[in-house]
């Protein structure tokens, strides 16, 4: 049995997609309703909805042999499990950004209001930049318009966000995209299954 964790949403949907047509059907997960555990013995597959966030947990104790996990998860949180493969989707960027009219004065700290505290202070060490990091869990956006931060370290897709909030990029820290990750023990134990059903989803990758 291959316990996989999906990320809850459409990209885990996609997923699942992909899983099913490495011959890992489970067709009751597309019924609606508030389940969040799906298991197809014959297949000999069981999926969780876990929050997007959180798959990276679950494969790195072994409560799911595999997952697909964003690379913002993994670079914050450096879980001790193996990336397998670059799904190329979910394809976003990791950036700092600020107010249109904002100068940075090089001489003062710099207020850096994050989700992803590790990243940010990863990033702007490596600048010798001193900062003041300022942990917020969503809506980081906010932060500079209120005058609580300079920047923000943030993931940015479509950049609607910035830009109805007159806010821009200001630099790129990374390239971020879902990856396919293993527990270290289950792919010791289960190397044939999980190499197949990598090799089988890195054929679909458009
Ligand atoms: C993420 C991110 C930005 C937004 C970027 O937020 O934190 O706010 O998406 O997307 P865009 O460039 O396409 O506008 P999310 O929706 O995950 O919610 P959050 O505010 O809880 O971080």
């Amino acid at each position: 049995m291959i316990n996989v964790a999906l990320p809850k949403g459409r990209l885990g949907e996609k997923v699942y997609s992909m899983f099913e047509e490495a011959g890992y059907e489970c067709s009751s997960i597309k019924e609606k309703g508030r389940k969040l555990i799906f298991e197809n013995e014959e297949a000999g597959v069981r999926y969780f909805w876990v929050k997007p966030s959180d798959v990276a947990i679950y494969v790195e104790r072994g409560a799911a042999d595999i997952g697909v996990a964003g690379k913002d998860i993994l670079l914050e949180y450096e879980p001790d499990i193996y990336e397998l493969l670059d799904m190329n989707m979910g394809k976003c960027r990791m950036c700092v950004a600020g107010m249109k009219s904002f100068r940075e004065d090089l001489n003062k700290t710099l207020k850096v209001a994050t989700k992803f505290v590790n990243i940010a202070k990863k990033y702007y060490a490596s600048k010798s930049r001193d900062i003041d990091i300022i942990k917020l869990n969503g809506s980081i956006e906010i932060a500079p318009i209120l005058n609580l931060s300079d920047v923000i370290v943030d993931i940015v897709e479509t950049g609607s966000t910035l830009k109805e909030n007159d806010l821009e990029v200001k630099e790129t820290i990374v390239d971020i995209s879902a990856r396919l990750i293993a527990n270290k023990s289950s792919f010791k134990f289960k190397t044939e299954e999980i190499e197949k059903i990598k090799e089988s989803l890195k054929s679909q990758i458009k």
